[in-house]
């Protein structure tokens, strides 16, 4: 309990509070995360979410891309975690966030300044013409999607691996850690690069570094200077209730 009231008090008097976050946050909305026990990495082959898979290997890589990030996300609803962030954008207690997740769960429960450092699985984009789709406007099937305008293939707008960062996304998560005086993280094991030296442009600033994970990450003992072992949920509602209480 130490710990959340130490934090709280950190949030409610920062003076730029910034926010990072991986798939641990949308886990309690029925998105699971990618490693771990039941992670999606220990179900679907990660190699197909290469861009080269994807380029080359194209109908394999679609099915299972569809399955995995279409098909069983399409219920997801953003939880308390992210309703809560959200909350602290609208009262101007939280600055950005900045997540690696593609599930639109941020932008669903309100929050205006999201940064989508590995893209948005909400759109669609064409290798050839580089015409961009929301979801709606196509209608995904076993096959993989098809330009309206030139017929070209059309890739999810999230990042595979093998690709860059989008330059705004990484410029403007550079810009926001570096301006922060605390940083939280919420739900992630901070193993992936570029994203995971985020929190340390803001350690580096001087940010204070506030982490809510039930399991230690790599973050935990480096960087971290509060350790909250607790679900995204349960802690950001303890943390809400001491910030306005
Ligand atoms: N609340 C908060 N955190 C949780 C919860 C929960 N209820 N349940 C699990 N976690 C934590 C786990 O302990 C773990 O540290 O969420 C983290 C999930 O880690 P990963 O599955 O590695 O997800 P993430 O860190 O977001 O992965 C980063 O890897 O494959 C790429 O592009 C993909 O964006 C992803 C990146």
């Amino acid at each position: 309990m130490e710990n959340l009231t130490k934090a709280a008090d950190k949030i409610k008097n920062s003076a730029y509070l910034s926010c990072f976050t991986g798939a641990g946050i949308s886990i309690e909305s029925g998105i699971p995360v990618f490693r771990g026990a039941d992670g999606l990495y220990s179900k679907f082959d990660q190699s197909l979410l290469e861009i080269s898979s994807y380029q080359y290997n194209t109908s394999k890589s679609w099915k299972a891309i569809k399955k995995v990030f279409y098909d069983s996300f399409i219920n997801a609803k953003p939880n308390l975690a992210h309703k809560i962030l959200s909350k602290w954008e609208t009262n101007g207690l939280l600055k950005s966030v900045t997540t690696q997740n593609i599930d639109n769960l941020h932008r669903q429960a309100g929050s205006k300044n999201v940064i989508e450092y590995h893209g948005n699985k909400e759109y669609f984009v064409c290798f050839d013409c580089e015409e961009r789709y929301a979801n709606e406007e196509l209608k995904l099937t076993q096959d993989p999607p098809k330009c309206l305008k030139c017929g070209g293939l059309l890739k999810p707008d999230f990042i595979f691996f093998g690709e860059p960062i989008p330059t705004n996304a990484a410029n403007q998560s550079y810009k926001e850690a570096k301006k922060s005086d605390v940083h939280l993280i919420i739900g992630t094991t901070g193993t992936v690069q570029p994203a995971a030296y985020i929190p340390y442009y803001a350690k580096k600033a001087g940010a204070l570094i506030i982490e809510i994970n039930p399991d230690v990450s790599s973050f935990t003992t480096t960087l971290s200077d509060i350790f909250i072992k607790m679900k995204a949920s349960e802690a950001m509602q303890k943390l809400d209730k001491i910030i306005f209480s």
